[in-house]
């Protein structure tokens, strides 16, 4: 019983946090567009951000209080832990120099 309870706290806890392999598998529809070099190419970059940012830009788009079809398109099919999942991952990622 001590066991299972230790058990269901960690994962409550890595629920939280966001899963950083899901959101992987997610950010591949994302990154059509976003670098993940970090670069600017008329979209902007979202790797580096604190969870809490992005999880905030997000749910805005979700909620129409950004503008931008696009993202309020794709946000509005993004659950929170699929968005919590993302923003573990992309939060991750270090912004890297174009050249490799
Ligand atoms: C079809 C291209 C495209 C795809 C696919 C796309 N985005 Fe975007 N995204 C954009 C554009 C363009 C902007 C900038 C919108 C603006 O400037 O108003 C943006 C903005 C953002 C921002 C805010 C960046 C900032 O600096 O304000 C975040 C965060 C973001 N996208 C996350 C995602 C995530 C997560 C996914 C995958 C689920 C995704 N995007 C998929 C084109 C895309």
């Amino acid at each position: 019983m001590t066991a299972l309870m230790a058990g269901l706290t960690m994962a409550s806890a890595a629920h939280a946090k966001g899963d950083r392999a899901f959101g992987e598998y997610l950010s591949a529809e994302c990154v059509t567009c976003h670098q993940l070099t970090g670069g600017f190419a008329g979209i902007p970059p979202i790797v580096g951000w604190p969870d809490e940012s992005f999880v905030a830009v997000m749910n805005e788009y979700k909620l129409k209080q950004r503008p931008n079809a696009v993202m309020q398109t794709l946000a509005a099919r993004l659950s929170d832990e699929e968005i919590a999942a993302l923003a573990a991952y992309f939060g991750s990622l270090a912004p890297r120099p174009a050249a490799q």
